[in-house]
């Protein structure tokens, strides 16, 4: 078992990771601090429900709730929704839950992400417990407090900084998932250890395999780390002012491939993937990163099974990524900011003007 400390100056909790963690002393202990004598509302998904939603309920009734109701949406991001929302507000009163009551969100980032917004809007904000059971949640969507639901225009168009009260890492709820998730989970934490830690990209090199197995005492030591990793940019800079951007490293790139993707092209993990190809060359052709960090960085995903290029699944000029990209919402008074590695491990946040270099590197990375 390992636990990490997320210090905010006005919210701080715990990330409890474990393979049986609500079999254990700790976790259970844990759950009850959260749930003890309260009304609860466990959201889940169509996929994640019929594997988990009993056996978690149990645990939240063992742990002393008054009432655990399981509320269950289709799974997909195409639920991530104001319909989905406006449904749980819906279940939320015929529950009758009230400012006490906690909101339990157990499944991958979708729910985490809807079940997060859900809590910080019902009756202005009930507690909230986060259960990931993907790998990217795990690593990622859990921990630091973005919360929302995305709009036809967008992704992520509607929400909240709102962080919740627990983080429970079940690490056995990952068995069942598919390699392709895994993938995708996988592609976030090479971004981690390229952005901020060398050992664990060293690490990825020895047991990348081990982790898609999945190998969970491995899993167990990854996902600790990544979220040690995240709760300190998130505790330096929890709304995403300045230092949390780094989190971004491939996603600027990436998120412009999802779109012109249409979000069925790429998984979320290969487009960052290809994305992080994308700013690791430009990093190169503009002098701040050696071509050994490309080598190596390629390397590394092709062993987790992720694209280094967009292959067919795109037919777009790179002009038309560029333009994606110039929509990302993190762009600020029409600047491009980007996240580039200098090392392995380092990365600078940078303006780039530089068109040209940036077309090339975008475009020797399509088809
Ligand atoms: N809030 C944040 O900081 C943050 C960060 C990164 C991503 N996100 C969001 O996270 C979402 C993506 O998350 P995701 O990749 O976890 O996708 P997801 O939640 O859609 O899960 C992927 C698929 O796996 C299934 N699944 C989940 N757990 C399973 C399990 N244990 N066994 C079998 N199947 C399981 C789901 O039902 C779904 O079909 C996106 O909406 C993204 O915007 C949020």
């Amino acid at each position: 078992m390992k636990v990490v400390h997320v210090d905010l100056p006005h919210a701080d909790y715990r990330i409890i990771v474990a393979r049986r963690v609500l079999d254990s002393a700790r976790g259970r202990e844990a759950l009850s601090r959260a749930v003890h004598g309260r009304r609860c509302a466990i959201v889940t998904d169509s996929n994640v429900g019929p594997l988990y939603a009993d056996r978690f309920r149990a645990a939240t009734l063992r742990a002393g709730a008054e009432t655990a109701s399981v509320a269950t949406f289709a799974a997909g991001e195409s639920s991530k929704t104001l319909t989905t929302l406006e449904s749980l507000y819906h279940f939320g009163v015929r529950e009758g839950l009230d400012r006490g009551s906690v909101v339990l969100a157990l499944g991958g980032g979708v729910v985490g992400d809807v079940a997060g917004f859900f809590a910080a809007t019902f009756l202005r904000g009930v507690p909230f417990v986060q259960v990931p059971t993907t790998l990217l949640a795990l690593v990622d969507s859990s921990v630091g407090g973005k919360v929302a639901v995305d709009l036809p225009e967008g992704k992520n168009l509607v929400g909240a900084f709102y962080q919740p009260q627990l983080v429970l890492a079940e690490l056995s709820f990952m068995s069942a998932l598919p390699v392709a998730e895994l993938r995708c989970g996988l592609a976030e934490v090479v971004k981690y250890a390229v952005i901020l830690d060398h050992e664990l990209f060293a690490v990825l090199e020895d047991e990348a395999e081990r982790i898609l197995a999945p190998d969970l005492p491995v899993c167990e030591r990854i996902v600790a780390r990544c979220c040690r990793l995240k709760a300190e940019v998130v505790a330096a800079d929890e709304k995403e002012l300045g230092q949390r951007a780094i989190l971004n490293y491939g996603h600027t790139f990436g998120h412009a491939l999802e779109m012109l993707g249409e979000y069925s092209a790429f998984s979320h993990g290969e487009a960052i993937a290809v994305g992080m190809g994308m700013a690791a060359d430009l990093a190169v052709s503009l002098g701040l990163a050696p071509a050994e960090l490309v080598r190596r960085q390629d390397a590394l995903l092709q062993r987790c099974g992720l694209p280094l290029r967009t292959g067919a699944r795109l037919s777009a000029a790179a002009e038309q990524v560029l333009a994606h990209m110039y929509r990302d919402k993190k762009v600020r008074s029409g600047r491009l900011r980007l996240v580039l590695p200098t090392r392995i491990g380092r990365v600078v946040v940078t303006g780039c003007e530089d068109e040209p270099r940036l077309l090339q590197a975008i475009g020797d990375r399509i088809g």
